[in-house]
Formats: structure tokens, C-alpha cells, sequence
């Protein structure tokens, strides 16, 4: 099996997708441990509750970035993933940290990037006035959600939604596109190589639509 860190400040909806998918035999992984910069994170309970290691550190007892991000991944490397996923992780990566594993961490993020990057995306969406809206699964690199871009899901916005409405039927697309991605790293068929990611060995013009 596919062996995955998680990474997750909150709720863990995403975290929790993986966890149901794996124990109904839809994705072939297993959860090395669960790892959080907030100790109060929901995410931590589903963990301990699916019987997964899980822990936080917090930021503020370290002096930088690169001090958090140096004991996070000493943790996270202990469980020994093939993956790392941030899951609704809202920290940015420390780049030194980040360097040496770049093609193994990924990140789902709630816009069709390079649309709408950062915090807020379904409000940006909604005051840009975007037709449409929806989610992006991306390798992480230094570049704040301006890593490559594996797949992603197309939500049309409707006139009378608002945020919440808005966010809620993104984050419902956001799970199965989760759960594709991460059995295509199952099944070993994708790769992110220096010309950009690689999925049955060929490299991809443009994000797969899922
Ligand atoms: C999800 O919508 C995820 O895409 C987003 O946070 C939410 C976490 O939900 N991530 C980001 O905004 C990353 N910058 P969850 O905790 O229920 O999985």
C-alpha cells in the first residue's frame, strides 16, 4: 500500500475522505500518521479515532519557520511516507524543508488555480464574479500554491450563491478529486519530473479534469 503522512490544521474533512476510502477498499493506502500545527485540530480526533498515530507541534514554540518545519518533517519522515498530503494544512512550507522532498508533497487547494491562490478563494471567486469555481490538487514547491498542477474539479458558480453555499459544494468535488489523485500515486502511474508531472509516463499538457 501507498504509505501517506497527512497533514491537516482542521476540521480533516479531506483527511477523513481518505481514511473511508481506504476502508472500503477504494484507494490501496495506509495512514502513517496524522501531524498538525494546531493540537486542536478536529483532523487529530478522526485520526486516533481510525486508530492512526497523530500529533501537533505548535509554531509558537519555535523561534522560525525553518525550526517548526525541521521538527515537523523529523516526525513526519519517522513514519516513513511515500507521500506527504496537506489536507487542509494551512501553514506555508519552510523552502530548505520543503527542497529535498519537492515531487512527494502535495496539496489540495480550494480554486481552480493559478486562479485565486491564498486564504479566501471562494469569497475572491465570488467579488471577481468567476462563472466558475472548484479545486486543485498540486505538487507543492516553494512558490505559494504555484506548484504544478496534477488535476482539478470545475464547480459552476450559481447566482445566488454566497461563501458558505459556495464553499460546501466545492468541498464535496474536493473529496473525489482527493481520492482519484491519490490512486493514480497508488498505482504508481504519476511522477513529477523536470518538465512538469508525468501521468502513464507522458507528460501533462494540462491539468487532468476529474
Ligand atoms: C479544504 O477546503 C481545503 O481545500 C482547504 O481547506 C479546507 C480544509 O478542509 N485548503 C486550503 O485552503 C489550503 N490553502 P478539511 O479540514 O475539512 O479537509
Amino acid at each position: 500500500p501507498l504509505r501517506l503522512a497527512v497533514l491537516a490544521s482542521g476540521r480533516g474533512s479531506n483527511l477523513q475522505a481518505i481514511l473511508d476510502a481506504i476502508a472500503s477498499r477504494r484507494l490501496h493506502a495506509e495512514v502513517t500518521g496524522v501531524f498538525s500545527d494546531r493540537a486542536a485540530a478536529p483532523a487529530l480526533q478522526r485520526a486516533r479515532d481510525a486508530g492512526i498515530p497523530a500529533g501537533s507541534l505548535s509554531p509558537r514554540a519555535f523561534d522560525t519557520r525553518a525550526a517548526f518545519d525541521h521538527a515537523l518533517f523529523a516526525a513526519v519522515d519517522a513514519s516513513a511516507p511515500d507521500l506527504i498530503v496537506c489536507a487542509g494544512y494551512m501553514r506555508l512550507l519552510d523552502a530548505a524543508t520543503l527542497a529535498p522532498r519537492i515531487g512527494r508533497v502535495i496539496n489540495i487547494h480550494p480554486s481552480l488555480l493559478p486562479a485565486f491562490k491564498g486564504l479566501h478563494t471562494h469569497r475572491q471567486a465570488l467579488a471577481a464574479g468567476a462563472a466558475e469555481h472548484g479545486a486543485s490538487l498540486h505538487f507543492v514547491t516553494a512558490e505559494l500554491d504555484g506548484g504544478p498542477v496534477i488535476a482539478q474539479v470545475r464547480v459552476p458558480v450559481d447566482a445566488d450563491d454566497d461563501e458558505a453555499r459556495l464553499a460546501a459544494r466545492v468541498l464535496a468535488r474536493e473529496h473525489p478529486l482527493l481520492i482519484a489523485t491519490l490512486r493514480l500515486f497508488a498505482d504508481r502511474r504519476i511522477a513529477l519530473r523536470e518538465d512538469g508531472v508525468h501521468v502513464d509516463g507522458r507528460a501533462l499538457t494540462a491539468p487532468l479534469q476529474l
